[in-house]
């Protein structure tokens, strides 16, 4: 028996179609309210939203390794859907000191959904439906694609209100690159914390073939599940596969280490060694990995993972030498 009636299916498999079509777009464009009814919004939580929410886990975890003196006490989700974004936030440790969250989106079911969802997750938790500038933080998540220059504009305006803020959007190349060129106009105010290891231009914007993006890994229990297995018959949709870019922004000060390298995207591997795409303050590098050099390593590389890959590395060229681990690193005397 079928979890959702056939008139659900096809609603989603709707959404999904303006979601790649507003992907897809050669020139920004706004898109028309799509959540018409309450239902759409239910529809909307218990499937895209979730993947979404995964992402965030991935991106939340890099941010807490990184940057675990984020710890903000006000927090705006711009464009929050039906909240996956602020709730991903508050469910991870960086989120526990959050007392107040300002919810805004131009659907007035999605934002009722949100507060809904928030409440249920941290009763007692201030909760408003408008924007309020000066946030701790502010999240804005898979809404790039939907905005025309003005909304662009408006959603910069209030990232720069805000002490920090999180952009995570689908790991498509012209989104990847949108939220690039949003990150470089916003440098003259602000510092990246994740995922770039540096303050300088992205690497990954000078080549235009090249995107920043990276592959979060679902809960392991997704693919033992009927109604994710319908999910994915019924509206196309390759669970395995959960591409997404982001960066995160700050106005406080960020000291960055030379050697670390942030590795992109996927690697791909050969016989005996890897090629990997690495990020540094000189730019995007392709570089190769040897078997030998740690084959532990070596056999997971090509997997999704939430654990970012942050090395500090050792070059021969464009040859790895030595490898270690950031969070390892710092950990060390
Ligand atoms: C793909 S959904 C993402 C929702 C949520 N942020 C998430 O990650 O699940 C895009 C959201 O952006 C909202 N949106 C689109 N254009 C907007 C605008 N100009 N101002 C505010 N919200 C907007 C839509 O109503 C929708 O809720």
């Amino acid at each position: 028996m079928s979890a959702l009636p056939q008139v659900d299916w096809a609603r989603l498999r709707e959404l999904r179609a303006r979601f790649l079509d507003a992907e897809s777009r050669a020139t920004p464009a706004a898109t028309a309210d799509y959540f018409a009814f309450a239902h759409d919004v239910e529809l909307y939580d218990m499937t895209f939203a979730q993947r979404i929410g995964w992402k965030w886990i991935a991106a939340l975890r890099e941010l807490e390794q990184r940057a675990p003196q984020l710890a903000p006490r006000t927090l705006l989700d711009w464009a929050c859907g039906s909240g996956a974004a602020a709730r991903a936030l508050l469910a991870s440790p960086l989120g526990a000191r959050v007392e107040r969250v300002n919810l805004w989106d131009r659907s007035q079911r999605a934002r009722e959904y949100a507060r809904r969802s928030l409440l249920e997750l941290r009763p007692g938790l201030e909760v408003e439906l408008c924007v309020r500038d000066g946030a701790d933080l502010v999240l804005a998540s898979h809404v790039l694609d939907e905005l025309d220059e003005e909304g662009e504009r408006a959603l910069e305006a209030v990232l720069r209100s805000a002490r920090a803020c999180v952009v995570l959007e689908s790991g498509a190349h012209a989104s990847s690159r949108r939220l690039g060129a949003l990150r470089a106009r916003m440098l003259d105010e602000f510092t990246p914390l994740a995922p770039c290891p540096h303050r300088e231009a992205c690497g990954a914007l000078a080549l235009p073939t090249n995107w920043c993006h990276f592959f979060a890994k679902p809960p392991a229990e997704v693919f033992r599940d009927a109604f994710w297995a319908e999910f994915a018959r019924e509206v196309g949709v390759d669970l395995r596969s959960l591409a997404y870019s982001f960066v995160a922004l700050t106005r406080s000060n960020v000291e960055f280490d030379a050697a670390q390298h942030r590795i992109l995207g996927r690697a791909r591997l050969m016989k005996g060694r890897a090629l990997l795409d690495a990020c540094s303050r000189e730019g995007v590098a392709t570089l190769s990995l040897l078997e030998r050099l740690d084959r532990k390593l070596f056999k997971t590389l090509d997997e999704p993972s939430n654990e970012p890959k942050l090395w500090r590395l050792e070059l021969e060229g464009a040859r790895i030498t030595a490898l270690r681990n950031a969070a390892d690193a710092s950990r060390d005397p």
